[in-house]
């Protein structure tokens, strides 16, 4: 079997893993000891998305009007660019109906699951859920909502998705409501394959079943395209979720959205837009105004080949994964897994207790690197995933640090 199949209590084990290493990270991070992390990504510089202008607006030259309350689907704006970038990528013909922004993709799935939920006014939905993926992503479904969620976690190092339709097959055999997929999936970066999504869906639409797919990790494709789906994504029973999260490192915006059937994004009283109406699906304007920027490159580099001013920088990245490879693969107890996308290196590291242990040694060291028995690894497995988006200086102290605990006599 290429996957794992598990179910609440165990979900509820991985997500607690993220509480072990947080309540470790606080500790490391108080005895002042930590020098480096690359446990997330950081490599925007604010200045060339958050000019004058942009800083002028939060307060000294307020030249727009507002909207605090009053359009909580999030701002048209920022809307339009998002209809216009995913129409000119698939060739669909989404509007502004069919886009809310939301407070970053993983609140995104929060509503998304809590408004499918209430469209089942009697029965609970199952959600299957295709993993490995970001499990924390799950406690409130499992925890607030009372509902079943099963995993079916590909973990078992023989690629990280689904590759026949048999195997879809397979996942669908539990009856779900919901399939949640990661496309690409976290922490590996592997696409779910797009024959295999569009079967999915096509299957899922015949049996009344909502396809999920989160799509925050599409960045930095090592095809050099990342998703392209076609026309066939717009589709009734399709919710994509994204952000700028992982593409500009830019978490703490939380500026995400959905994008699906104007029937499920809704409007002020229904949809997912009720479930972000107090929250203010509409960012702040500095976030929104960044966001809208950041859009504008990409729409220009797609429709009129203008080199997008923050690629040359994102493709240094891929110098400072090339460093890491090579360091890491002299070394006979790590085992790199090849990534699609996404500023993550995953690898598995032999004849080691488990990951957790793992990151305690790294942090007594000074340094953060991610366990990942949260996105579905096994804890023996130790699955670590390295994030190369960050400085020299931090890289190259955390790879001496790892390889150091590596050469030690165990
Ligand atoms: C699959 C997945 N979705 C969503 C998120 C969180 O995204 P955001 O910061 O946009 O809420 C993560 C975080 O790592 C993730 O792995």
């Amino acid at each position: 079997m290429r996957y794992i199949v598990t179910k609440n209590k165990q979900i509820k084990k991985r997500m607690r893993s993220f509480n072990e290493y947080y309540s470790l990270l606080r500790e490391a991070i108080v005895s002042g000891n930590l020098k480096s992390s690359l446990d997330r990504g950081a490599f925007t510089h604010p200045k060339q998305i958050l000019n004058r202008e942009i800083i002028n607006s939060l307060g000294l030259k307020r030249h727009r009007i507002s909207l605090g309350y009053g359009q909580e689907v999030g701002e048209d704006i920022v809307r339009e660019k998002i209809v216009e970038r995913e129409n000119l990528i698939h060739g669909t013909d989404y509007n502004l109906e069919n886009v809310t922004v939301v407070a970053g993709a993983w609140f995104g799935v929060e509503v998304v699951i809590e408004e499918i939920t209430q469209k089942y006014a009697n029965k609970k939905p199952k959600i299957a859920v295709i993993g490995p993926t970001h499990y924390q992503l799950f406690q409130r479904p499992i925890e607030v909502l009372g509902l079943e969620v099963i995993g079916f976690d590909f973990v078992n190092f023989k690629g990280s998705t689904p590759k026949t339709k048999e195997e879809i097959d397979q996942i669908l055999k539990c009856k779900p409501n919901v399939v949640f997929v990661t496309n690409p999936n976290n922490p590996i970066g592997e696409y779910f394959p797009s024959n295999l999504l569009r079967y999915l869906i096509s299957t899922c639409k015949k049996r009344k079943i909502f396809v999920i797919i989160d799509e925050m990790q599409n960045f930095l494709a090592t095809d050099g395209k990342g998703i392209n789906y076609g026309k066939w994504i717009k589709a009734k029973n399709v919710i994509r979720i994204d952000s700028f999260s992982k593409h500009y490192a830019l978490a703490e915006y939380r500026v995400g959205w959905v994008i699906a059937d104007k029937s499920i994004i809704g409007s002020r009283y229904t949809g997912i837009t009720q479930h972000v109406r107090g929250l203010m699906g509409n960012a702040p304007r500095a976030a929104n105004d960044a966001i809208v920027k950041l859009l504008d490159f990409e729409i220009n580099e797609i429709r009129n080949k203008i080199e997008h001013p923050l690629g040359r920088r994102i493709k240094l990245l891929y110098k400072k994964e090339d460093f890491i490879i090579k360091l890491l693969s002299k070394n006979p107890r790590i085992e790199i897994i090849h990534r699609d996308a996404c500023f993550n290196l995953t690898v598995r590291i032999k004849d080691f207790p488990s990951d957790i242990e793992m990151s305690r040694r790294l942090m007594n060291r000074g340094t953060l690197i991610m366990p990942c028995t949260g996105y579905g690894y096994r804890t023996e497995d130790v699955v670590m995933r390295i994030t190369f988006a960050e400085r020299w200086s931090r890289i190259k102290h955390s790879m001496a640090v790892l390889t150091s605990i590596l050469n030690e006599k165990k």
